[in-house]
């Protein structure tokens, strides 16, 4: 263990994570009830056997739409007709479920989460479908990004291998979650930001809008869109510097970098200034945004990442190289979350071990028994978890059920 392992270590007073995991005609699952520990879990099973689905299940105990991204409606199980001795059919009014008790700082918490049904075929029902019920302590909230309050969770998943090579929106997706572990509140700013965006971009798309109404949007917009950016500029800067101190032994070092308008004018105005500029530039695209869908923001940014020693963009680094920097951006911030917070997140690691040599997955292995994380990790093979024998807990797969 180096030096900052050990530090680290000391910071964690209790480990956090998932102790117990229940799942109700979620995906392939009628009902299943895991018991975990806070350490490496692996779940092993042939393909389609139900490993991604459990992560995905944790994934929804957090803000945002899952690890897949998926409609709520895809999740719900098909095929009630295998219904076994188990079912427990979910809340009368869900159309699946998800709960679990939760252990942060000393603390437990019980955390829910499911899909309301749909009854009728109106139009807004087809929008109550998609809506999710979210329960904390028993109690309902109105906001899923109050989750984040309880549970951080942070994912590599095989759709992760081409992170680097496609569209910006899954880059920023995973800087946001990042930033989701520093900033509960980044979560509410992203969501609202959303909502008032969708809400904008209807009424000029209608053309029925004021613009006493649309002003009073933009005016929202700008403000929530310039504390986004100013999150993810302060996570990119504190990652970067810790990085620098303390770069890890075996994955490489990175530098982190936003190619966004409003991130960069941050380095030279003032916030109030940059809102100015961003209200302006919202009322300019009142016209074009219906023609062309574009608008410059932070809902274009975009997260680079470089590979330090090489000076090498991830993007053309290699297959394996890529997983290697995912995996330095998440280690650097869980350590981080642990020097400031006393807590670390959750990670989800399906296939993690794909495209690595076997001293980086061996590495990666001992790093999370010594982070002492609760990594829920999946794979189609067993035995190259050899190396976590006596510190994880394994569970094997198999026609739905978990061994
Ligand atoms: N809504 C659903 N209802 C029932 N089954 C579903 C639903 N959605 C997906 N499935 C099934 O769940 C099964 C398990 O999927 P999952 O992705 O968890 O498998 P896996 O063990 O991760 O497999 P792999 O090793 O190939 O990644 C698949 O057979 C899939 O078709
Ligand atoms: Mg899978």
């Amino acid at each position: 263990m180096d030096n900052l392992a050990i530090k680290i270590s000391e910071v964690v007073k209790e480990k956090s994570g998932v102790s117990r995991l229940t799942l109700t005609d979620f995906r392939n699952y009628a009902y299943l009830r895991i018991n975990a520990d806070l350490c490496p879990i692996i779940l092993t099973g042939e393909n389609g056997s139900g490993k991604t689905n459990i992560l995905e299940a944790i994934s929804f105990l957090t803000p945002g739409r899952g690890l897949r991204g998926v409609r709520l409606a895809d999740i719900k199980r098909i095929c009630p007709a295998l219904v076994g001795a188990e079912y427990r059919a979910p809340a009368e009014s869900l159309n699946w479920a998800v709960s679990g008790i939760v252990k942060k700082n000393n603390e437990e918490y019980v955390l829910g989460t499911g899909a309301q049904k749909n009854q009728r075929e109106t139009e807004d029902e087809v929008r109550t479908f998609e809506r999710r019920i979210v329960q904390i302590n028993g109690q309902k909230v109105s906001s899923q990004a109050d989750l984040g309050k309880y549970l951080c969770a942070i994912w590599i998943t095989p759709q992760m291998d081409r992170l680097f090579l496609g569209g910006t929106q899954p880059r920023r997706s995973f800087l946001d979650r990042i930033v989701y572990a520093f900033d509960v509140e980044h979560a509410k700013r992203i969501a609202n930001f959303e909502h008032l965006y969708r809400q904008w971009y209807q009424l000029l798309k209608n053309g029925s809008a004021d613009n006493g109404w649309l002003t009073s949007l933009e005016e929202e917009m700008a403000c929530l869109g310039v504390a986004i950016a100013a999150a993810r500029r302060e996570l990119v800067a504190r990652l970067n510097t810790f990085i620098t101190h303390d770069p890890d032994d075996v994955f490489p070092d990175i530098m982190l970098e936003l190619d966004g308008t409003i991130e960069k004018m941050l380095d030279k105005m003032a916030a109030v200034d940059v809102e100015d500029f961003y209200i302006n530039n919202l009322k300019k695209s009142r016209k074009s945004v219906v023609t062309n869908d574009y608008v410059d923001g932070v809902n274009r940014t975009d997260f680079k990442v470089y590979y330090k020693k090489k000076h090498m963009p991830a993007e053309l680094c290699s297959t394996g190289e890529q997983k290697s920097l995912l995996i330095s951006i998440i280690l650097a911030q869980t350590k981080c979350q642990i020097l400031d917070k006393g807590f670390a997140p959750v990670l989800l690691l399906d296939e993690v071990t794909t495209h690595l040599d076997d001293i980086k997955r061996d590495a990666l292995l001992h790093k999370i028994k010594d982070l002492k994380l609760q990594a829920w990790i999946t794979s189609t093979e067993h035995q190259i978890f050899d190396v976590l024998k006596n510190d994880a807990q394994f569970f094997s797969i198999k026609n739905n059920q978990v061994f």
